[in-house]
């Protein structure tokens, strides 16, 4: 197996209804990583792109939380309906997507 080219975490953390904090998994990570994972297979990039499920990314009123390695760059309010973009733009050609990127993080 080659050693992929790109890490993408997502965030999957639930908490309780109600909790102040907000969690990625109430705004519908379980489907975002889903679909990711899916897209990934299905377009034969196993090898390439690992898709991971993680617990709290400390961004949670931000959710979906998803971060992408190496270039440490990090998505905010990421929804299935941004995953095209993603893919295309940054985990085939290495453009990250501007409009998603994670505010009040300092990015090159
Ligand atoms: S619950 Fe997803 S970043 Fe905290």
């Amino acid at each position: 197996m080659p050693r992929p080219e790109r890490h993408v975490l997502v965030c999957l953390n639930v908490r309780p209804p109600g909790n102040p904090k907000g969690c990625c998994g109430e705004k519908g990570s379980e489907a975002v990583f889903d679909t990711l994972k899916a897209m990934v297979k299905e377009r034969g990039l196993g090898d390439r792109i690992i898709v991971s499920r993680t617990n709290c990314l400390k961004h949670c009123s931000r959710g979906v939380t998803l971060a992408v390695y190496p270039e440490n760059v990090w998505y905010a309010g990421v929804r299935t309906a941004d995953l095209e973009e993603i893919f295309q733009a940054h985990l085939r050609e290495g453009q990250p997507v501007q409009r998603l990127l994670m505010p009040d993080i300092p990015w090159e």
